[in-house]
């Protein structure tokens, strides 16, 4: 991994409120349910990532990368459970999400059952990449979480901020266990899996949100975060067109610059801070 980065683990209680906004987005459905939708993948998600890189710890003897390997998984436990809490404060809004946990609980069960290891490494992988871009985007340009409240704006810049610090651990893992031509194809097979995965999925929940909310038809608001996602700012365009790199034989994570705002980004986070649900000051200062 880029060696200037230290993986901080900050266990951050962010403390959903119900007297949060529902369409905390720019008081935008659409928009809000977006990121929701990305919310929803994550708990079960993130426990598949942590579970896929402990099949080969055993395997690594680089003391740093097995540190970042326990850096990396306390992460991304505290992420799980945080947008667990985040997802069951939506029920509690009224857009009852508690099937679609059970079900991407299934999911992803059945899937480790039946997948090669390393295939699940490197679908792992390829997430890991999908979330680093994410992270680029919510980080490097201000506009992203520019109209968002304050809690969710610190809650989707925390995410990202340690979604850019351990981005490459998962990388380093599989480049141990699967070096060489197979590694790489296998690599790409598998961004392949998880694009279909990610592509076609987070707008199907993005519209079930939208369904169950009353809003499917809010033409004005899906206008609006279609903006938002294609053009200005244009996360999701940023997200999907930085696939390709990937697909590069010698691409690795830290190859991508991070930007001058990611890193004051985290000069500026106080990690030992609770998060006092919506009154408390905010992590990042008043960006
Ligand atoms: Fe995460
Ligand atoms: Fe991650």
């Amino acid at each position: 991994m880029n060696d200037t980065t230290t993986i901080t683990p900050r266990n951050i209680q962010f403390g959903f409120d119900k007297a949060l906004p529902l369409n905390w987005h720019s008081g935008d459905p659409a928009t809000s349910r977006f990121y929701d939708a990305l919310s929803l993948l994550f708990p079960s998600g993130e426990r598949m990532f942590i579970n896929s890189v402990r099949l080969f710890a055993d395997r690594i003897t680089d003391p740093q990368l097995k540190a970042d390997i326990r850096a990396f998984t306390a992460q991304e436990a505290i992420h799980s459970r945080e947008h667990a809490h985040y997802n069951a404060l939506l029920t509690a809004q009224g857009i009852d999400v508690e099937g679609f946990g059970r079900l991407a609980d299934r999911v992803v069960k059945f899937a480790e059952r039946w997948t090669p290891n390393k295939m699940q490494l490197a679908i792992t992988c390829a997430f890991e990449h999908y979330t680093a871009l994410f992270a680029e985007s919510i980080l490097g340009d201000p506009r992203v979480m520019e109209g968002a409240h304050p809690f969710y704006r610190d809650l989707w810049r925390w995410h990202a901020m340690e979604e850019e610090e351990h981005k490459a651990v998962a990388f380093d893992v599989y480049r141990t266990v699967a070096p060489g031509i197979t590694g790489y194809l296998i690599r790409v097979y598998a961004m392949s899996i998880a694009t279909f995965d990610f592509v076609i999925t987070v707008p199907l929940i993005q519209f079930w949100l939208m369904a169950k909310a009353g809003e499917a038809t809010n033409l004005r608001s899906w206008a609006r975060a279609y903006k938002h996602m294609w053009i200005t700012p244009g996360v999701w365009r940023h997200v999907v067109f930085g696939i390709f790199d990937y697909m590069r034989p010698g691409f690795h994570p830290s190859d991508r610059a991070v930007k001058p705002e990611v890193l004051a980004w985290r000069a500026q986070y106080i990690a030992t801070q609770k998060r006092e649900a919506t009154t408390g000051p905010s992590l990042f200062g008043e960006a």
